[in-house]
Parts: C-alpha cells; sequence; structure tokens
C-alpha cells in the first residue's frame, strides 16, 4: 500500500535553490573522505535533494532525521573492501551479498563518531543509526522516516546522472538499466510522491537519452 499525501509534490528536475538550506554543511564536511568512494558524492547529494522534497510532501516526518540518515547512510562504503564493492556488491545476489551489510554497519560507526561532536544527542543519534542500520538489506520500513530515506535512496537512479553511474556499475546499456528500474525499483517505491518523482524522472531521462533508440 502506497504512503499517499495531500501536499504537491514536485516533479521537476531535480535541483537545489541557491539559497537552500546549508545547516548541514558541517555535517557534509564532516564525512568528505566518506563522500569519495563509489561516487558518493554524486549519489548522496542528488538523494538528499530528492528527501528534502519528499519531507515537504510528508510534512508529519521529522525532516531532520531524514535528512541526516541520508546523508549518511552509504558513509559505510568507505570502510569496506573496495575490490569487493563492484564485485560481490554488483554481482548475482548483491542485495544479500555480505559487504552489503557491513557498509550498513559502517555507516552506522561513522554516524556515532561524527554525529556527537555536532550536537546531536543519544536518542537522535540511534533514530538515524535504526534507518542506516538496514537500509539495503531490511526488505521492510520501521517508520515514515525510514520510508523516506529509503525512496530517496531509490530516486535518484532515475535521473541521467543515476542511470550512466548504475548502469556502469552493473555493466549494462543505459537502455537495459532503464527497463530495470521500470520493472524492478519503481515498485520498490514506497511513498506516493517517491513513485510520481521516480516516474516522471524516468520518463524524462528516456527521452533525454534516446532509450527507445538506443
Ligand atoms: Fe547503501
Ligand atoms: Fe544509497
Amino acid at each position: 500500500m502506497t504512503l499517499q499525501t495531500d501536499q504537491s509534490i514536485d516533479t521537476s528536475p531535480i535541483a537545489v535553490a541557491a539559497d537552500g538550506p546549508s545547516d548541514l554543511d558541517p555535517l557534509w564536511r564532516a564525512v568528505e573522505t566518506e563522500m569519495r568512494t563509489r561516487s558518493n558524492d554524486i549519489h548522496v547529494p542528488i538523494s538528499f535533494a530528492f528527501a528534502e522534497r519528499l519531507c515537504e510532501a510528508y510534512p508529519e516526518a521529522d525532516a531532520l532525521v531524514v535528512r541526516v540518515a541520508i546523508l549518511l547512510h552509504d558513509s559505510g562504503w568507505a570502510r569496506v573492501d573496495e575490490t569487493k564493492i563492484i564485485s560481490e556488491g554488483f554481482g548475482a545476489n548483491w542485495r544479500q551479498a555480505q559487504i552489503r551489510f557491513e557498509h550498513e554497519l559502517k555507516g552506522c560507526m561513522i554516524a556515532r563518531e561524527v554525529l556527537p561532536g555536532l550536537g546531536y544527542d543519544e536518542a537522535f543519534i540511534t533514530r538515524v543509526t535504526d534507518i542506516i542500520d538496514g537500509h539495503d538489506t531490511r526488505v521492510e520500513s520501521y517508520s515514515i522516516e525510514d520510508s523516506l530515506v529509503r525512496d530517496a535512496d531509490r530516486l535518484w537512479r532515475f535521473t541521467p546522472a543515476g542511470i550512466a553511474l548504475a548502469s556502469s556499475w552493473f555493466g549494462q546499456t543505459p537502455s537495459f538499466y532503464c527497463r530495470r528500474l521500470r520493472a524492478e525499483i519503481l515498485p520498490e517505491l514506497i511513498t506516493a510522491a517517491g513513485l510520481e518523482m521516480a516516474t516522471i524522472e524516468l520518463d524524462r531521462a528516456e527521452a533525454l537519452l534516446k532509450i527507445a533508440v538506443l
């Protein structure tokens, strides 16, 4: 059952306002090193921007928990054996690869390292790590914040940047990868807002990349 909303849904091409909030810049800086692995420095800012749109569509969610959790969710990739990221993380059975559990665990460790010094309390940090832990490997979502992070984590894939990076990770053509997005990833979206954003983004990206021809 898709999570509905009465709020308006922003489906314009993903972008942020020049005068957008910079309150989390200290946290971005704290994990700059971790952003250099596995194109986190492209994936995470784009997913973060989608997360902010989802928070507007679901004002009942705690936006700060969602924003901090999506910012940190894949930081753990920087602390796992890099040679296994492609071989195991994107091979057959990639969803249950050991490397995926490890990146979640390490991401929780990084959250516990960086957040206390930036003034976040224990209860808040636990709400964040509860989302990071299992974000790739757990089937069910535990809370609305968890659901928004899960959808934001997927939404970047429907953009031209996401299609470019992920299709090369999986060794697939853009058109093959777009078919997978439609068949496998669209049905995984939990929120109505996320589903609408993803569908419109994918239609737009497929036209731009001439997927019907190439
Ligand atoms: Fe992940
Ligand atoms: Fe991710």
